[in-house]
């Protein structure tokens, strides 16, 4: 059955470097079908050369964020019309398999996609360098589910990170109403409550019952823009250059 990966992207300089080390991971994993979904009102075609050479199943999408919360002060909605443009994408074109939302520039070992694999409804498993904490995770005492650990619980019924969790089509297709609110800080714990009827105690619990760190919420550092930026952006700089 198909792994279906949701990827947010969106560009800057960073996006090539980020979408390369995650394509190289995926190419590691066998069936695996890669929902790249642009925040953009043009796909970039730089974008969809990388996905061309990976040899991957793919799709290239684009969600751009819409215009209000662009323009809004403070923290931002990041990747939540691209993702809800995947679980559109899932609704029309998917029947089985698993669904994951995986940021662009995470880091992944693909250990984690055969677990993934497992969930029959929703799953959930430990997220590295996340929050203060260094540490996003469900608690497993004794076999049992006693709670979250997260840097930043803030009321949410789901404490997790986007990268904790995965969640098969088919339960997916029985909730037509589930969707990713626009809400920054809150978007995993509004989509996971959108999944109602689910409660936290029947998570299934991947990754050795939790004990196991498969994915990092690894961050890049943000690099300047420099002219021309199309060059840059692409890594075609060199090649420019030895043409001149
Ligand atoms: C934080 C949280 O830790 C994540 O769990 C959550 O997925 C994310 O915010 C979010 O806001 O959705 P953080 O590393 O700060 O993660 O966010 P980014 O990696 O900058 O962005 C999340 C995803 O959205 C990335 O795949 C990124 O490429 C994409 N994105 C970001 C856009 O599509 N548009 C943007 O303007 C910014
Ligand atoms: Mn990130």
């Amino acid at each position: 059955e198909p792994l279906y990966i949701i990827t947010p992207t969106y560009r800057r300089p960073e996006q090539i470097p980020e979408l390369t080390r995650m394509s190289h991971t995926l190419m590691l994993v066998k069936n695996v079908h890669w929902l790249v979904i642009e925040d953009a009102a043009v796909a970039t075609k730089q974008v969809t050369r990388l996905l061309e050479r990976t040899g991957l199943k793919f799709e290239h999408l684009t969600a751009p964020m819409p215009e209000k919360y662009k323009q809004k002060k403070g923290a931002k909605p990041r990747g939540v019309s691209n993702r809800n443009r995947g679980l559109q994408w899932i609704r029309a074109n998917a029947t089985d398999g698993v669904f994951y939302f995986a940021d662009d520039d995470n880091t992944y070992d693909i250990a984690l996609f055969d677990e993934i694999r497992k969930t029959k409804r929703v799953s959930m498993f430990p997220v590295g360098l996340c929050t203060k904490f260094g540490l996003s995770s469900p608690i497993i005492k004794n076999e049992k589910f006693v709670g979250f650990y997260d840097g930043w619980i803030a009321g949410r019924k789901f404490p997790v990170d986007m990268a904790g969790f995965a969640v098969s089509v088919k339960f997916l297709l029985q909730r037509p109403n589930a969707s990713m609110p626009f809400k920054a800080g809150y978007e995993e714990d509004g989509f996971l409550k959108s999944l109602a009827p689910f409660e936290p105690k029947e998570i299934e619990f991947l990754a050795d019952n939790c004990t196991r760190v498969l994915a990092w919420h690894t961050q890049t550092k943000k690099n300047e823009p420099s002219a021309p930026l199309d060059m840059k952006l692409y890594g075609e700089t060199n090649l420019v250059k030895l043409k001149q």
